[in-house]
Parts: C-alpha cells; structure tokens; sequence
C-alpha cells in the first residue's frame, strides 16, 4: 500500500512510520511525504531516508483554500499514494478534501477521542482528572477529530505528571499504533461499517 504522509512539523510519528516501512514483511511504503511548511523537521527525516517529499505552502494559497487543497491532491495522486496518513498536519482539510480521499484518509490524535478533540489535549487531561489518556487513530470524517475509530492505546495518567510528561508518555504509545492502525488497513483488516470500524482476523 502507497502511504502519503502529511505533515506540518517535527515529524516523530513520521519517522515511526519511515521504521515500520523499513522492515521487510511491512505491508506499506511511504510515497511521498508532503508539508505545507518549507521548514518542517519531518522533510529532513524524509530525504534522509531517500524518500520523495513536496511542499505545498498554504501561504502560497493565501486566502484560497480551493487551490492549497487542489494542489495538493494533485501532488498526492501524481506521486500513486492510495492511503493518506495525518501526521501532525495542522490544517483543518475541506469536505471536498475529505471525500475525495473517503475511507483512503487517516490522522492520529493524541487523546482517546471522542474526548478532548482540538489542541491542547494533555492539559486538558491533567485539568479533568482522568486516570487514563492516549491515542487513537480513526478515518477522518469533515468534522475535526471525528471518524471511525481504528485503532487506540491508553496510557495511564501518573501522580506528578504535567503537560509534558503526560505528553511524552502519549507520543510513546503514538509511535507504535500508527504503523499499527496502518498495518490493519493495509492487511485489509479494518474494514468500514457506518461509523465504526470492525477489525477482522486474529487479535495483535
Ligand atoms: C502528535 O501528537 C499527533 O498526535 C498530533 O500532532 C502531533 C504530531 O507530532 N496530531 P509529530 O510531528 O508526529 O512529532
């Protein structure tokens, strides 16, 4: 399965995916790898890995979300990409974005959704008290943060824990469920029904 990563920075769950990709029985590789930021870290840890990326700068686009996305997703298709990974991408993508990629578009999210959807997520746990926190990875739906639910870790929320203990100890569990929820999809495992996903075969 081709891979398109998406991202806006430093890339850590990208360079998870880039380790996944390298093991020989990996049912994925990474097509290209595209950022709407010149400077983002991650397109370092790309061509390091001798892997094609683009940028397509929204600010190129100033004002015209149409034409970022439509350029986009003519970058995405030249390069053969078939599933779309979110990978700390922070631009909110259009429904036509959304559908054109139906079922073929994920992100990771760092909270067990569908609690603390948006930014800010560790604090938010830390301020509501729950005991535990992590991750998820779902099919991305228009509305942010929202879609059926692939895969998710949970990690407990320690005595002592700020931001970013909490944080570090979330993007732990983030570097193992991405190339995992991507290995489902790729398997032919997660498959789509209504809003949920039903995961077939044999447990990990
Ligand atoms: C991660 O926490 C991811 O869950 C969120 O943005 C962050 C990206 O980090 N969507 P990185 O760029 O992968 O290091």
């Amino acid at each position: 399965l081709k891979l398109g990563v998406l991202i806006s920075g430093r890339g850590s769950n990208l360079q998870a995916l880039i380790d996944a990709c390298a093991a020989p029985d990996f049912p994925a590789e990474i097509a290209l790898v595209l950022s709407n930021k010149a400077d983002a870290l991650g397109l370092e840890r790309a061509s390091g890995a001798g892997i094609a990326t683009a940028v397509v700068s929204h600010r190129d686009h100033a004002g015209d979300k149409a034409a970022f996305e439509a350029a986009m997703d003519a970058t995405l298709r030249d390069a053969g990409v078939e599933l779309i990974c979110l990978a700390g991408f922070m631009r909110l993508l259009s429904p036509w974005f959304v559908g054109r990629w139906q079922d073929r578009l994920i992100n990771i999210h760092p909270s067990l959704l569908p609690s603390f959807k948006g930014l800010d997520t560790h604090q938010r746990a830390l301020t509501t008290g729950v005991r535990f926190h992590g991750c998820t990875v779902h099919f991305v739906r228009p509305e942010m943060d929202e879609g059926p639910i692939i895969a998710q870790a949970a990690v407990p929320v320690l005595p002592g824990d700020d931001a970013a203990r909490l944080g570090q100890r979330v993007l732990d569990a983030e570097h193992k469920l991405y190339p995992h929820a991507v290995r489902l999809i790729a398997e032919g495992r997660a498959r789509i029904d209504g809003d949920l996903v039903r995961i077939e075969g044999p447990a990990p």
